[in-house]
Parts: structure tokens; C-alpha cells; sequence
């Protein structure tokens, strides 16, 4: 096999990224988070401080490089792996992915990453939009107040303090901003199978992927 691609969609919070980063890991995948690509633009965006919904003002997507390699995201050739996690990079990142020439050069760098070999790839639109013809597609959701929870439980691990109400509101706006978008909204493709992980451990939704992708390539 030198091919496959395991298309991993689903809201924020689902625990797409890590979930899909340990079972590349186990199975020898490479992981692309291509979340981490739109909070790249976010960031550029920012630093320029251009206004993040008018979409003429993104004249230097094309000339920009972003690359996510190895868990990390480089924006011209700069790692900003940290950066883009951080909390003004969260509360804006939906507003970059709403702009249509963003999307096609982010779509661009992720179809050029798939000819990598064995891919699994997260984010709202790579069942529906990037990989239409994934050879497995997974739509992962949780209930907006579990979302809310891990998000805490996560802050207090890195020593960010959190208000779960606050986190558990920007959720649900970020739920209804992605899912509403004109374009490449956050859907479940037709053919892809849902997995509530509401109330499923992490160790629990990885052996599920990978029994998955087992039974696909008739293992
Ligand atoms: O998954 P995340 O929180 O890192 O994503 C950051 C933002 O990028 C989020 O607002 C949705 C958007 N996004 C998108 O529109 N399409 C993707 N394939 C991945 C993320």
C-alpha cells in the first residue's frame, strides 16, 4: 500500500488533532492538522492588522509559505507552533477561513500533502471538499459542554487559567461561525461515519479509528 488518506472532520474540541496525531503514530502516518494552517494565515493576518473580514485584504495569501511538518507549522519558514495556539489566534481564526482565496491556497497546500503517501488529515472540510475520494472518512463530535470540559482540563495542564462558561461560549459561537460559512461549512460528508466521543476516552476513540482503517485496508 502507498497510498491511503483518513479524512478526519468534526468541530472544535472534538479531539480530532490529538486523536488523529497518536494514530498516525501508531500506524506509521503521517498527520496533517490543517486547522493549524488557517491559524497560520490568522496569525500572519493579525501581525499585518489588516481588517480579518475583508476579503481584499488578503492580497499576500499567495505569496505566503505554510508548511505543517512533524507537528510543526512553519509560516515562511518561520515555526510558530506556539503562537497559533495562543488565545487571540482562537477567538479570530474563523474569520480568515471564511475568505475564499485563503481557502483555495490552504486546499492547495493540503492536496499537495496527500501525495505524500499515508496521510491522515484533520479539519471541517477534508471528507466534503479536500479528499473527496478519502479511502476512510470519520466525523468526530462531542457535545458542545464535553468540548468545553477537555478544553479546561487542557488549559489547566499547560497553566492557562480558564472559565469553563467563557470556553464553553466561544465553542458554541465557533460551532455556529464554522458550521454557517458560505463556504466549506463544517458538514458530515455523505459517506463518512460518525464517532460521538461524548463519552468515549481518547485511548478508546484511537482504537476505534484504527479498527477503522483496519477493516479498509482488509487487515
Ligand atoms: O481546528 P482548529 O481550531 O485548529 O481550527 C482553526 C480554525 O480554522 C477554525 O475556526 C476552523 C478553521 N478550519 C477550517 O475552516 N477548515 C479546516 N479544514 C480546518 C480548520
Amino acid at each position: 500500500m502507498n497510498n491511503f488518506v483518513v479524512a478526519i472532520d468534526g468541530p472544535a474540541g472534538s479531539g480530532k488533532s490529538s486523536v488523529s496525531k497518536e494514530v498516525a503514530k501508531r500506524l506509521g502516518f503521517t498527520h496533517i492538522d490543517t486547522g493549524a494552517m488557517y491559524r497560520a494565515v490568522t496569525l500572519y493576518a493579525l501581525r499585518l492588522g489588516i481588517d480579518l473580514d475583508d476579503e481584499n485584504a488578503y492580497s499576500f495569501i499567495n505569496d505566503l509559505s505554510i508548511i505543517y511538518k512533524e507537528g510543526k507549522t512553519f509560516l515562511n519558514g518561520e515555526d510558530v507552533s506556539k503562537e497559533i495556539r495562543s488565545q487571540e489566534v482562537t477567538n479570530h481564526a474563523s474569520q480568515p477561513a471564511r475568505i475564499n482565496a485563503v481557502r483555495d491556497r490552504m486546499v492547495y497546500f493540503q492536496r499537495e500533502s496527500l501525495k505524500i503517501g499515508k496521510v491522515i488529515m484533520d479539519g471541517r472540510d477534508i471528507g466534503t471538499v479536500v479528499a473527496p475520494n478519502a479511502d476512510l472518512k470519520v466525523f468526530l463530535t462531542a457535545s458542545a459542554e464535553v468540548r468545553a470540559e477537555r478544553r479546561c482540563k487542557e488549559n489547566e495542564l499547560k497553566g492557562i487559567e480558564s472559565n469553563y462558561d467563557v470556553i464553553l461560549k466561544e465553542i458554541i459561537e465557533r460551532d455556529r461561525k464554522d458550521s454557517t460559512r458560505k463556504i466549506a461549512p463544517l458538514k458530515q460528508a455523505n459517506d463518512a461515519i460518525l464517532v460521538d466521543t461524548t463519552n468515549l476516552s481518547i485511548e478508546e476513540v484511537i482504537n476505534k479509528i484504527i479498527d477503522l482503517i483496519n477493516e479498509r485496508l482488509g487487515k
